[in-house]
């Protein structure tokens, strides 16, 4: 018999047989689409994991999960040589193809069909500088082990990006879920109710990233296995290989953390124990970052609020001996600073309220499913919601960059 570990592996390939999650464009002859692409993925590495391109050249790259290479293959136009590993013979296939067409001549790039699993078996007894996987260990049996795996082929003093959903961000996720499957009794009614109810969903996800309508169901709700990690349990996995955190996107740090200069930003208890925050509201995610930018406040009032902290401030700025203070002005000022920071905390923070009426609509739904409502019934409840289910569906990927000391073994 199998151990299950083989079987989910097993049941994934099948899944993504049917569909190739990860094949968008890039094998296409459309220019245009992939300099925007290259211009989206900079913007990423750059500004969110701050790893810039520049970085890359020279650099050797191993991809566990690559699919068809749309990821990796950025990371080649800006110099590395990549070793590419599928599960899926199909997507290796494919990943080769996007590869010709698009790596730059000169360096040289592997394709490896195999479980990352097996890889000691596939002679590749090597370091890499970057160690990547993306959107992969979600659907294995044993993360722990396959980030164990990821972090030995970096080298001491090389760098790991792993990225996966997060159990809170995928929280919302995981309801669409519940409602297809109380519904749906085999794939092609998946699909059907999918497109009943998440219709809008399906459609954001095919203008942000194009992609079938089938790939996207197949990926996000066909697709049994999909384990997502908390932010803590990521850092924890890290931490158990002797990885360091650096940076990650979405950010998972939250204002207040670190005092100075001094404050070791490796130091990660602060971070651990408040991931909760961060994940509170990626949880309840339904606009973009103004919905971030609000957490806690009233964001009518952010504006003034903010205008009068750095008059406030101001005032006080650059203070010399020969500075002349004018003390009623200042006094006035913390007055003022006080009553906007009353109106702006208010007495009850925003993201509480959102989250009321979001807890609110998880109820009124759970209640739906228990009374087996129709496909057009739940349409119909779906469509009185202003949160659950509405724009991003809570955060649906996060990406960690680690560093793995050069004392490392
Ligand atoms: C959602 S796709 C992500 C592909 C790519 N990393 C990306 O982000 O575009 C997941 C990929 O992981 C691969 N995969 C799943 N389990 C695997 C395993 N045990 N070993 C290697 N690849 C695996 C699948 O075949 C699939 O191509």
């Amino acid at each position: 018999m199998q151990p299950e570990w083989r079987n989910v592996e097993a049941a994934t390939l099948e899944t993504f047989q049917n569909h190739r999650p990860s094949e968008y464009f890039s094998h296409l002859s459309d220019e245009g689409a992939f300099v925007d692409h290259l211009a989206r993925v900079e913007d990423l590495y750059r500004f969110g994991l701050c790893l810039p391109p520049e970085f890359f050249d020279g650099k050797t790259v191993i991809d566990l999960g690559s699919g068809t290479g749309e990821n990796s293959i950025s990371l080649a136009v800006w110099g590395a040589s990549c070793t590419l590993v599928d599960l899926n013979p199909e997507a290796i296939e494919r990943a080769e193809l996007v590869f010709d067409r698009r790596a730059p001549v000169g360096n040289r790039h592997r394709f490896i069909a195999s479980s990352l699993f097996d890889l000691a078996e596939c002679d590749l007894d090597e370091s890499f500088d970057v160690a990547h996987s993306r959107g992969v260990f979600t659907h294995v049996k044993d993360k722990a082990k396959a980030f164990r795996i990821l972090a030995s082929y970096a080298r001491p003093g090389g760098y790991v990006i792993y990225g996966d959903r997060n159990v809170c961000g995928g929280v919302q996720e995981m309801l669409q879920r519940l409602c297809i499957y109380s519904i749906a009794k085999n794939t092609d009614e998946m699909i059907q109710v999918a497109e009943t109810l998440f219709w809008e969903d399906i459609n954001a996800s095919q203008a942000a990233v194009p992609r079938t309508r089938e790939a996207i169901i197949f990926d996000r709700w066909v697709i049994q296995q999909q384990d997502d990690p908390s932010i803590s349990e990521v850092l924890n996995m890290m931490a158990a290989e002797g990885i360091e955190y650096v940076s990650s996107w979405p950010k998972i740090e939250f204002a207040g953390r670190g005092t100075s200069t001094y404050t070791p930003p490796s130091n990660l208890n602060a971070l651990v124990s408040g991931s909760a925050l961060t994940e509170s509201l990626w949880m309840l995610m339904r606009g973009g970052e103004e919905d971030a930018q609000d957490c806690g406040v009233d964001s009518d009032h952010l504006m003034s609020y903010a205008a009068q902290l750095h008059e406030t401030a101001g005032l006080l700025r650059n203070l010399q001996t020969s500075s002349n203070v004018d003390q009623a002005q200042l006094r006035n000022s913390f007055v003022q600073l006080s009553e906007r920071t009353l109106q702006v905390w208010d007495a009850r923070p925003a993201w509480a309220t959102k989250a009321e009426e979001f807890y609110k609509e998880v109820d009124h739904l759970l209640l739906a499913l228990s009374n087996e409502e129709s496909a057009t019934d739940l349409r119909a409840l779906i469509d009185s919601f202003d949160w659950l289910f509405k724009g991003h569906v809570g955060v649906r990927h996060v990406d960690y960059v680690g560093f793995k000391p050069a004392s490392s073994p």
